[in-house]
């Protein structure tokens, strides 16, 4: 049994590893401070899912601690001698932190290089495996040469067709806040792998996504569109004609490739993590995907203006996770975790929580 700690416990990655290491019979602890309740407003509110992990898990420990708080992810760290961490714990929306650029960067930067310096003081042998993102690219993977399609944009040459892979660059680019926020993130992590030797990688995700995400419309693509869909709203489609393409990944999916990574730790590593390209989709496909899969039409409107630094076409090349971690593959499909979104929110709007 290890002791593995998970910043953001209460979010989509964090509380799908909270579940699969207790059940793997390790003791979890938790640090979630519900501060997505104060970036998105109660649609972002994630009590309802630490409450379903309390009832769902036989050892978690949660703390409501907020990682900015040096003193006391120092202390923690001095009280419990963690052998893994996982740090999901951010302000994950890039279009939220231009109204909060200060904030972002004490979550995301500051936040991260605290749980860094701690895990060197007080664990520096535990794996840490960083959650960064693509946008740490900016929009570097727009100068890719597309292909127009009826319904969403394609990689034109053939060498692309796997997608954006790690050597992309992340400079001289437009990243747009929360990128940048990240970026300073991702550097430090990469640092603190290379320079001090610790086990830390990184992992830059495409769209995670999953039943347990409180999806909102600043964060979370699928999981906010089948919210609209089932709810019978309206969605917003923001420029590239609504054929941008996203790469979608389970939740889970992301947690067995943390597994892999704490098995076998490769110090200032980095790894795109994605659906990659056979679960990637454009927004017009996956209003077809959702009406075919709910019954339920997309009702939408079209603003034609891209968000800031947004990307047309964005695959996670997986090739190199693949090549270091051969044990990992996707086990959802774009259709399992579609459906498995449709269900979950079907049980919520039950419930009462609707959009
Ligand atoms: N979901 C995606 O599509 C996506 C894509 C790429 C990268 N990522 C990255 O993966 C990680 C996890 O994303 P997610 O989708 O699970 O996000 P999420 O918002 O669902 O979960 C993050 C959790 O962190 C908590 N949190 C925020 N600030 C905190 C603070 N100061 N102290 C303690 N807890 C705090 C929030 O309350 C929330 O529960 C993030 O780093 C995010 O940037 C996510």
């Amino acid at each position: 049994m290890k002791t593995i700690l998970v910043t953001g416990s209460s979010g989509l990655i964090g509380s799908e590893a909270v579940q699969y290491f207790d059940r793997r019979g390790h003791r979890v602890v938790g640090v979630d401070n519900n501060m997505r309740r104060e970036f998105f407003g109660p649609a972002g509110d994630t009590a309802w899912n630490l409450a379903r992990l309390k009832s769902a898990t036989t050892r978690f420990e949660h703390r409501g601690l907020d990682i900015r708080n040096r003193e006391g992810v120092l202390a923690l760290f001095k009280e419990v001698r963690f052998q893994a961490v996982l740090h999901c714990a951010a302000q994950p929306s890039h279009d939220k932190a231009r109204e909060i650029p200060l904030v972002d960067f004490d979550v995301n930067a500051l936040g991260t290089v605290n749980l860094l310096e701690a895990a060197r003081l007080h664990c520096p042998e535990a794996p840490f495996l960083f959650m960064s993102t693509n946008k740490v690219y900016g929009d570097a993977p727009n100068e890719i040469p597309l292909k127009e399609l009826e319904k969403r944009y394609e990689y034109k040459l053939p060498e692309d067709y796997s997608g954006v892979n790690e050597s992309c660059r992340i400079d001289r680019t437009t990243h747009s806040i929360f990128g940048a926020s990240k970026a300073a993130a991702d550097l430090f992590a990469q640092e603190y792998g290379r320079y001090f030797g610790l086990n830390v990688g990184v992992f830059r995700g495409g769209c995670l996504t999953g039943p347990h995400h409180s999806g909102v419309q600043l964060h979370g693509f699928l999981s906010y569109l089948v919210k609209v869909a089932m709810a019978g709203e309206e969605y917003t489609v923001f420029g590239y004609k609504g054929k941008q393409v996203r790469d979608n990944i389970h939740s889970f999916d992301v947690v067995r490739a943390v597994d892999e990574f704490f098995l076998n730790p490769r110090p200032g590593e980095v790894y795109n993590i994605g659906g990659g390209r056979e679960n990637s989709i454009s927004i017009l496909e996956a209003f077809d995907r959702i009406r075919e899969i709910t019954g339920k039409n997309v009702h939408w409107a079209y603003r034609d203006e891209p968000r800031t630094g947004d990307h047309i076409c964005y695959i996670s090349d997986l090739r190199k996770f693949q090549s270091h971690f051969s044990n990992w593959e996707l086990s959802h499909s774009l259709d399992q975790i579609l459906t498995s979104i449709a269900e979950t929110e079907r049980g919520q709007v039950r419930l009462g929580r609707g959009v």
